[in-house]
């Protein structure tokens, strides 16, 4: 049970009770985090981000300077020497040689593995492709858990883009480890689940229904899941055109909805949740988006193997 100097490619990388352990100190951190202030003196993070990002790279950052570390890297790989045709091995080994951690995003489903393979510091996927997200769920089983208290026996809805959504990806798997999660999923034919998502739902005995129709599905939900259509990665113009808006969710539409459902989203929404839900209680993704920036701090801690319990001033 030590995350110290492991690389975090995919939820499964970690155990259920590892990551109890990071929800733990996330918790922690979140009550006072003041007293978290300067424990990670003297250690450096990496973030190399070769895919636009706001939300993941910012929190990391924030995440390591409110522990009193510091930061380096690039959000544009044109700026690096990536751009005159650098390997991914070679730049991990050489930034290993400069920081403690490092976080990557990349285009390149995979990448970031290949990356940790040749890296002696930990290595985290901050996204690869349309694959894998890791610490969003992290950030989602955290909200889930602060919101609810337990995984067990909830209904999620899962609505959007999930064939190319990776916190989808990466959510459903991770979900799967907990007893009695029912999932909805809610997406337009194109864009239903790849298979092997489909296929780790079977082997785990989860049950799971996929359709084309929120508002019927609405009603039964404990979590709803939004995600925007990932316009990045349609290979045409037109078919993004065509499915960005299949679904929105406004205040009129949640009348049927449980009173205590939560509305989460990773973030950045385009038009799948309208601004006049964003009054309302059940609306939980910008609480979600600051669960980010505690259970990232609580990760970078664990990495690093830094344990001691700070003193309380
Ligand atoms: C997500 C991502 O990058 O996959 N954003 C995030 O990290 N919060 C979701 C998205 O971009 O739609």
């Amino acid at each position: 049970m030590d995350l110290k100097g492991r690389h975090l490619l995919q939820p499964m990388d970690f155990s259920v009770e590892e990551m109890d352990r990071l929800f733990e100190v996330a918790e922690r951190i979140s009550a006072n985090p003041a007293a978290f202030a300067d424990v990670c003196k003297g250690k450096l993070l990496a973030t190399l981000f070769y895919e636009p990002s706001t939300r993941t790279r910012f929190s990391f950052e924030a995440a390591m300077l409110r522990l009193g570390g510091q930061v380096i890297g690039f959000s544009e790989p044109n700026s690096s020497a990536v751009s005159k045709g650098e390997s991914i091995a070679d730049t991990i080994r050489t930034v290993a040689c400069y920081a403690d951690l490092a976080v990557m995003r990349h285009p390149k489903e995979g990448s970031v593995s290949v990356a940790s393979r040749f890296s002696p510091i930990p290595v985290v996927n901050a996204g690869d492709g349309g694959h894998q997200h890791p610490t969003q769920t992290l950030t989602d089983l955290l909200t889930i858990k602060l919101e609810t208290g337990n995984f067990d026996n909830i209904t999620v809805g899962l609505c959007g883009d999930l064939k190319f959504g990776r916190t989808v990806h990466s959510l459903i798997q991770a979900l799967l480890r907990y007893s009695g999660v029912r999932f909805v999923l809610i997406s337009p034919d194109e864009l239903r689940v790849p298979e092997y998502v489909r296929e780790s739902m079977q082997k785990a005995g989860a049950e799971f229904e996929e359709t084309r129709d929120l508002l019927k599905h609405l009603p039964e939900l404990d979590a709803l899941y939004m995600t925007r259509v990932q316009k990045e990665r349609f290979f045409n113009e037109e078919d993004y055109v065509r499915l960005k808006d299949s679904y929105i969710v406004n205040k009129a539409k949640l009348a049927t909805a449980k009173e205590k459902l939560m509305i989460l989203h990773p973030l950045p929404r385009v038009n799948e949740i309208s601004t006049d839900v964003d009054s309302d209680p059940r609306a939980t993704y910008f609480r979600q988006a600051e669960n980010g920036m505690y259970v990232r701090m609580a990760l970078i801690m664990e990495l690093l193997g830094i344990k001691e319990e700070p003193v309380c001033k």
